[in-house]
């Protein structure tokens, strides 16, 4: 069985279609779909490069992808796209990797297994979430994924102008997850789980100047990290880190960001593809 556990996916074909920048969310999935003996068909920056120049629409985008491959990954910048995809198919799965400002569900599948191997439970956490709370996609897909269990609390941290959506707020609230908007760091506090950092997200600012304004209002220290974190406190931060993280932070034992967090972006992904495409998983224990 180890030969066939090794390549679940050999005849499988994944198509990446990503119509915004990614570095790790492409390769991992790339990654992931060969490591387990599939094949992909890749299409970065499909808008300057396929039919979506001509003015092909989405939905026959996709409609034509799903007769070549098994399953389509999709990024894109504009929210509700990858919803939008997934109506538009028909016979084959999609996986949002990212819609503009919207959702990162795999991104949260990843983050939650690295508290999970850490801590053995995804309840009665209690973390932080600093930098660009409006336009961040992970931490919107990431508390609606802790606000799957019980017990959680989330203290936001963001400039004023790029605080959690309203909506999502009230919506996560109803089910029944502490969300607790704090305004500085001194007002972190020091039990926390883990402190999730991001960054502010350029390419949703029409006003550059007010992304510099604001883009290293709140940067991960050492010294911050003296002062407000616990011995067992995890660093994660999604990436790409644009100077929001001190350098002498990579070193702190605590910080996962370039190490579990990053690996774990392909064994989730392995284990996510195995479950969408293979129907008795159980044969291959
Ligand atoms: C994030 C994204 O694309 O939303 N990166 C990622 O997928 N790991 C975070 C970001 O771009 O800031």
């Amino acid at each position: 069985m180890a030969g066939k556990f090794a390549t679940p996916l050999r005849g499988k074909l994944a198509a990446l279609l990503f119509f915004e920048p990614s570095s790790r969310t492409f390769s991992s999935h790339a990654a992931a779909v060969k490591r387990l003996g599939g094949q992909t068909v890749e299409y970065q920056q499909p808008n300057t490069t396929s039919s979506t120049v001509k003015g092909e629409t989405l939905e026959d985008t996709v409609n034509v992808f799903e007769h070549y491959v098994d399953l389509i990954i999709i990024r894109h910048p504009v929210m509700g796209t990858a919803l939008r995809a997934a109506e538009a198919a028909i016979t084959k799965p999609i996986i949002n990797a990212g819609d503009g400002s919207g959702e990162h569900p795999t991104q949260a599948l990843l983050d939650m297994f690295t508290f999970y191997e850490q801590y053995k439970r995804l309840d009665g956490l209690t973390g932080l979430m600093t930098g660009d709370l409006l336009y961040g996609r992970t931490v919107h897909s990431l508390v609606k994924g802790l606000s799957l269990f019980q017990n959680n609390t989330i203290f936001l941290l963001s400039p004023k102008n790029l605080r959690f959506p309203k909506e999502l707020l009230v919506h996560v609230r109803r089910r029944g997850m502490k969300l607790v908007e704090i305004e500085h760091e001194k007002d972190i506090p020091e039990n926390c789980h883990f402190w999730y950092w991001t960054r502010v997200q350029k390419e949703r600012f029409s006003d550059l100047s007010e992304y510099e304004r604001v883009k290293h209002r709140f940067v991960l220290t050492s010294r911050l990290i003296k002062e407000r974190a616990d011995k067992k406190t995890l660093l994660l931060h999604p990436l790409p880190r644009v100077g929001e993280i001190e350098p002498t932070v990579d070193s702190d034992p605590r910080a996962l960001y370039l190490r579990d967090e990053v690996a774990n972006g392909l064994y989730v992904r392995m284990a996510l593809l195995t479950l969408i495409l293979i129907k008795n998983t159980q044969s291959y224990w």
